[in-house]
């Protein structure tokens, strides 16, 4: 049977921590659905779509691959999707007890889905998208951070200094 995993997050934007684990989690699983959260109540740099296509263009050449965007609670998703596993990654001790509790509630909430967690290479460890949006925010080199796709388009939102 094929395996399929999901990989969730809010991807604004991906970075290369993100396309490093993408690239791991193709190695274990069959499939993997890459799960981009619409959230409403949070204000997100760039819209669904742009993020959507930040992934598609930077996965182009990998197969095994979908990128999607989900509302709602995640374990909904999964089985809406038929998968079996859902994929976080841990950089440092400091992700643990988030990922802790959210991987705990998803069990609560549905027993059948493991999380899976993947430790990004040790030179992605410092990267967050949080971190990208302000150093590119404030003018400061993203290069080898980030996609190249995913820079220009950081370039367009904050202009060039
Ligand atoms: O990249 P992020 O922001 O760390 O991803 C967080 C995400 C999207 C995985 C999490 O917020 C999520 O699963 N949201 C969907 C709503 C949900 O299921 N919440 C309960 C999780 S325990």
């Amino acid at each position: 049977m094929a395996t399929r995993a999901v990989y969730p997050g809010s991807f604004d934007p991906l970075t290369n921590g993100h396309l490093d684990l993408i690239e791991r989690s193709l190695r274990i699983f069959d499939e993997l659905i890459v799960a981009v959260v619409t959230n409403p109540a949070k204000s997100a740099l760039f819209t669904d779509t742009e993020r959507m296509e930040m992934i598609r263009e930077a996965t182009r050449s990998f197969r095994h691959i979908e990128i999607m965007v989900f509302e709602g609670l995640l374990v909904d998703f999964v089985r809406k999707v038929g998968a079996g596993a859902i994929v976080r990654g841990l950089r440092a001790v400091s992700d643990f007890e988030y990922e802790f509790q959210m991987a705990l509630m998803n069990r609560k909430l549905r027993e059948e889905v493991e999380t899976v967690f993947l430790m990004p290479h040790e030179a992605y460890s410092y990267i967050s998208s949080r971190l990208i949006k302000e150093v590119a925010g404030y003018g400061g080199s993203v290069t080898g951070l980030v996609p190249p796709g995913v820079e220009r388009r950081l370039t367009e939102k904050f202009g060039r200094r």
